[in-house]
Formats: structure tokens, sequence, C-alpha cells
């Protein structure tokens, strides 16, 4: 598997997420506002991004729009950074392209800061959904 990871973020939260899967996952991760890889060097891309008022962050879903036929071609996984999981259906149903809903191999919950905190922990994290979503990956390639 040669994967990628690609965030937003503003608080943070898709940053450390991203930094924790790409330990996981032993692969390079941008960030959406500054840089983005060729697409075709890699045959995975996680794709994650904060969460504020419902909406995703507008550097994923700038990327999502923009690229959508490459992503539609690769494997894919999207976490989302809120602090209020429980919206989370209706926020992807207004923000992810439907195909890219229907061919991602998960999207998870991975947890956020409580609003304008910073916490020292990452107890806001929800491990066991990044873990989800790794398993998810591996389980698609084989
Ligand atoms: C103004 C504001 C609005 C927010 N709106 C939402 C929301 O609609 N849904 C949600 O799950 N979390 C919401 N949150 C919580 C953030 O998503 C959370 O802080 C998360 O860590 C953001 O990701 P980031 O740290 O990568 O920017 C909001 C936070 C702020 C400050």
């Amino acid at each position: 598997m040669k994967a990628v990871i690609l965030y937003a973020t503003k608080s943070g939260a898709a940053k450390e997420c991203a930094q924790l899967l790409a330990e996981k996952l032993c692969c390079p991760l941008y960030d959406l506002a500054q840089d983005t890889p060729d697409l075709a060097q890699f045959d995975t891309v996680v794709l994650g991004t904060g969460v504020r008022m419902g909406q995703v962050y507008q550097p994923a879903k700038k990327y999502m729009q923009q690229h959508l036929a490459q992503l539609l071609q690769k494997k894919t996984a999207l976490f989302f950074c809120g602090a209020y999981p429980q919206t989370l259906p209706q926020t992807i149903e207004k923000n992810i392209p439907p195909q890219l809903q229907q061919s991602a191999v998960c999207q998870i919950a991975a947890g956020g800061k409580p609003p304008f905190t910073n916490p020292p922990q990452q107890d806001w994290l929800n491990t066991q959904n990044i873990d989800q979503l790794v398993t998810a990956l591996g389980a698609a390639s084989a």
C-alpha cells in the first residue's frame, strides 16, 4: 500500500490525527492549505478535516471537488475532527461528494477539541476509530 494523508486544520486536531495516522501507516502527510502531492504516486488516500458550523474546511472541500475523479480511482478513507460526532452523518451528507461517500472504505469521527480550548492531552482523540480506519485500509488491500 502506498498511502498519503491529506488534511485541513484550524485548531490542530486534524493535524495531530494525521501525524498519528502517518506513523501507523508509515506514509507522508500534507497540509492541504500549504501543499499537495502528485496523487499518481499513491494508491491510497486518507483525507481528514476539521468541522466547524457543520462544514468541512475549505481546503478539503476544494480538494475533493478538484480531484474527485482521481480520488475515485484510489482506495480512500476519510476522517473528521469535530466535538459533536453525533452530527457527523449530516456533515458528511452536506459536504462530501456522494460518489466519494460511496467509494471510501471508511469515514470516521476521529474526535475533536472542545471549541475554544487547546487541551494539553489528547484525550479528545478517538483512538478506537483511528484504529478502525487503519484496519479498514488493511482489510481493503487484502
Ligand atoms: C466556531 C466553532 C464551530 C464549531 N462547530 C463544530 C461543528 O459544527 N461540529 C463539530 O463536530 N465540531 C465543531 N466545532 C469543534 C471543532 O470541530 C473542533 O474544535 C476540532 O478540533 C476542529 O478541528 P481542527 O482542530 O483540526 O481545526 C466547532 C468549533 C468552533 C471553534
